[in-house]
């Protein structure tokens, strides 16, 4: 069963992120800190109407802003006292429209990499501090409900599973961040956390689009049965949302 005490999401304000934060508040036993994190909290509506939920703490996080991103993992800090991270789920991601030979541009690749590798990096180790406690603090196998990083990835990022090409943007973007994945797993399954990649499936949302197979809540249905089974079997995997393994 997933029931984490502590959770941290980005891109909590649209999308799979908004959906994440509506299912963990629906959980038979939600979170005591929920931290939906976004880059415009005043303009964030749907978010905003969850500020009801006493345990949802909204905060700003450009995740290609360092200083957001200290800032936040200060109030992380504070408010969590001791008691540490479970989850931290780097959601928040971005795909350009031009993404194929003819329309490249260096601005838009750079501002992919920077949204999708870097900033989900630099986040995780600006909380990193936190998930450390969280594990250090219990004795069980590794869970996400005991300390965990899962990273928000896409199919679109496997090399293995590159069978049409273009999205020069999108893909080498997620590529690395599976890279970075794998990387986090080798550093820190030592120190009991689990990290993975996930592939959330094609889910109507403006990154999906409206042809998309599954309905946000589906896909977000879907991930977080895969949340509930993660465990030392398959840290440092790629996960998809049905539960099977991708090749990277
Ligand atoms: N939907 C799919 O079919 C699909 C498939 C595979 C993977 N994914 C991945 O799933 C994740 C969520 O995407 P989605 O489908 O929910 O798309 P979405 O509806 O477009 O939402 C993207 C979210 O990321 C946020 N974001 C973008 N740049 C950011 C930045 N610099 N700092 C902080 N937040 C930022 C957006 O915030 P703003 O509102 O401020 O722009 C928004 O909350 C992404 O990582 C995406 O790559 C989606």
């Amino acid at each position: 069963m997933i029931c984490p005490r502590t959770v941290f999401i980005t891109g909590a304000n649209r999308g799979l992120g908004l959906e994440f934060v509506k299912q963990f508040l629906s959980l038979e036993n939600p979170p005591d800190h929920l931290f939906a994190s976004c880059r415009d909290p005043e303009n964030s509506v749907e978010l905003g109407k969850l500020k009801d939920h006493k345990v949802v703490k909204v905060l700003k996080l450009d995740v290609t802003s360092q200083i957001d991103i200290s800032s936040a993992a200060k109030e992380v800090e504070s408010r969590l006292g001791g008691k540490g991270l479970n989850l931290l789920i780097n959601n928040a991601g971005m795909c350009r429209k031009r993404q194929y030979m003819g329309n490249l541009n260096r601005e838009d690749l750079l501002e992919q990499f920077d949204t999708n590798a870097i900033g989900p990096l630099l986040v995780t180790q600006a909380l990193l501090p936190q998930l450390v406690k969280a594990a250090e603090s219990r004795d069980d196998p590794m869970s996400c409900n005991k300390a965990a990083i899962v990273n928000v990835s896409s199919i679109l990022g496997s090399i293995a599973e590159n069978g049409t090409g273009g999205m020069y943007g999108y893909r080498p973007s997620k590529a690395a961040m599976n890279m970075i994945t794998k990387s986090l797993h080798e550093e820190l399954k030592g120190k009991g956390i689990l990290v993975s990649a996930l592939h959330p499936g094609w889910a109507r949302t403006d990154i999906g689009g409206p042809k998309a197979e599954l309905s946000a809540e589906e896909s977000i249905n879907a991930c977080m049965n895969v949340l509930s089974k993660l465990s030392s079997d398959n840290s440092g995997l790629f996960m998809s949302y049905n539960g099977q393994v991708i090749d990277w």
